[in-house]
This record gives structure tokens, C-alpha cells and sequence, in this order.
């Protein structure tokens, strides 16, 4: 198998083989990452910097309070001038049934992944996409598919993600902006797949019943993220690609 290169840990690669063209990002890629964790994000923007040579920015935000999304949108024009991409991959998650979900539970998960994506979108295309376009790219899940147990919360914020997707991508396209969305799968070497125990499934054998027999890895995503992203998707919008070796057709719903 012609696997691309990825490593386990929250580390940069040391060494990547091209799949499309290196300069398929025109001008290269300055990066913003943002979260609630000023201090692992400092971390991290250190060694995006060390690996790729580019500028990183690491700013704080909350998507569930519009107004750090403000400031850190005007930060980021005021530092680098413009913003090309966007990608919402902010979400909270865990396996809880829905008799033990607390009502504030469920409206924690749709208040981070729901109206944390229609807040960061709205405040990037008001301040910038409206007059220059862009790409947005929302990071879903397939949870909603089959309605898999102990996942009432994220399916059902990312089902409405899924639609917002559609909605955004027929209301701002005329501006010259795209919106699409990536469902990965069980992702080695993730927060998700920690949590919803993929390394134990793994060593049960549970992926035989994934058509592709195996775990995604993050740089396949960031293949398909970045195929979203770029002019490699030029006329393509309000589309939702599943990345998950065929895993939501099969896998069982426990
Ligand atoms: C049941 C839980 C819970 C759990 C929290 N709650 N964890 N209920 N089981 N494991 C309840 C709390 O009791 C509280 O309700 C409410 O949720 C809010 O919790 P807080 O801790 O106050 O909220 P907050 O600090 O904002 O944290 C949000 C969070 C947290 C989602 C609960 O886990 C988080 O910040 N996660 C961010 C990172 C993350 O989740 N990454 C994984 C994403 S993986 P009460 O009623 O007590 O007040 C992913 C991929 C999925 O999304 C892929 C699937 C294949």
C-alpha cells in the first residue's frame, strides 16, 4: 500500500513527498491557528514555523464568543494582510448515551461546532471573503449518517454543518467564495480517535469491517483538505467529501 507519510504524534513531519504541485498554493502559506489554549498553541506555532520556514500566527480564540473572532481577525489582516482559506475545525466530542447527556451537554457541542463554524465564517466573510473571496473548509464528521449510539450531540451539530455548508456555499458564491466540507473517518493519531478509542479497536481488529481495512492518517486529510482549499477544487462548492475508506457504508452502529 502507497500510504503518504505521517507521524503519530502532535510532531511535524520530517520529511513529505509532494502529491500535487509544490507551488499549488500560489504565493506559499502563511498560517493563523487559533484555539482557547494560548500556550500549546504557542508551542505549536513554533514548530510549524521551525518545519515549514513561513510565518505562524498563534492567536486565542473562543468560536462560541464573536467578539474574540473579531479581534483576531483584525489581528490577523493587520500581520498578514489577507486571508485566502478558511478552516473550521473546531469541535468538542465524547461518547456519552443520550439518557446521560446533559441539556447543557448537548448545547455545549452544538455551541462549539455548530455556531462556532457560523460564527467564524460570518466574521471572515464580513471582514474579508465579501469584498475578496476565498475558500472555506468546515471539518464534519459522518456520526449523522446512520444516527451512530452515544454521538446524539456531534451528529446532530454536524448534520446542521453539513447543511450549512450548502446554504453558505448558494448565498456566497456569487462573491467569489467556495464552501465545502471533509468527513474523515477514524484518523490515527487524533484527539478523536483517542477518545473514541480507535487504538483499541485497531488492535481488535475492528477496521476489517472498514472496506479499506485500516485507520485514515492526518496527512491524508490534509491532502483532501488541501484539494478543497486550492484551485485544485476551483468549481467545486457546497460539497461534503467523506475521506473514511468506505468506513460509514460498513461499519457497525455500536
Ligand atoms: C458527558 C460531559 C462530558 C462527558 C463534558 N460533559 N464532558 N457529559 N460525558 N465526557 C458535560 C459537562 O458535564 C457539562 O454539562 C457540559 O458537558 C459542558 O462541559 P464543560 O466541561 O463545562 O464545557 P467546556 O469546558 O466548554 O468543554 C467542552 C467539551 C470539552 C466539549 C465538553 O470536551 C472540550 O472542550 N473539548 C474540545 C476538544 C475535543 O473535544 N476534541 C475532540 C474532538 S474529536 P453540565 O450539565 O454538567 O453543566 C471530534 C471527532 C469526532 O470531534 C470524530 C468521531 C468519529
Amino acid at each position: 500500500r502507497d500510504l503518504p507519510e505521517d507521524v503519530d504524534t502532535d510532531d511535524c513531519m520530517t520529511s513529505y513527498t509532494h502529491i500535487y504541485s509544490p507551488d499549488l498554493l500560489k504565493h506559499g502559506c502563511d498560517t493563523v491557528i487559533a484555539s482557547r489554549n494560548l500556550e500549546k498553541l504557542t508551542e505549536a506555532a513554533k514548530k510549524l514555523m521551525a518545519a515549514t520556514g513561513r510565518r505562524c500566527l498563534p492567536l486565542p480564540i473562543d468560536v462560541r464568543q464573536p467578539q474574540t473572532i473579531s479581534a483576531a481577525v483584525d489581528e490577523t489582516l493587520k500581520e498578514l494582510g489577507r486571508i485566502d482559506i478558511l478552516i473550521n475545525n473546531a469541535a468538542g466530542n465524547f461518547l456519552c448515551p443520550a439518557i446521560s447527556l446533559s441539556f447543557n451537554a448537548f448545547k455545549t457541542v452544538l455551541e462549539i461546532d455548530t455556531m462556532g463554524t457560523f460564527n467564524t465564517s460570518k466574521v471572515v466573510y464580513e471582514k474579508w471573503f465579501k469584498d475578496h473571496g476565498g475558500a472555506i473548509v468546515n471539518i464534519s464528521a459522518t456520526l449523522g449518517y446512520r444516527g451512530q449510539a452515544l454521538q446524539v450531540h456531534a451528529g446532530s451539530a454536524k448534520a446542521a454543518n453539513d447543511a450549512m455548508t450548502k446554504h453558505l456555499a448558494v448565498e456566497w458564491g456569487p462573491s467569489g467564495v467556495r464552501v465545502n466540507t471533509l468527513a474523515p473517518g477514524p484518523i490515527s493519531g487524533t484527539e478523536g480517535f483517542h477518545r473514541l478509542g480507535g487504538n483499541r479497536a485497531d488492535s481488535m481488529g475492528a477496521f476489517s469491517s472498514i472496506p479499506l481495512q485500516r485507520a485514515g492518517n492526518k496527512t491524508e486529510m490534509a491532502h483532501s483538505v488541501l484539494f478543497l482549499a486550492s484551485r485544485a477544487s476551483s468549481y467545486v462548492t457546497g460539497h461534503i467529501m467523506v475521506a473514511d475508506g468506505g468506513s460509514w457504508l460498513t461499519s457497525a452502529n455500536d
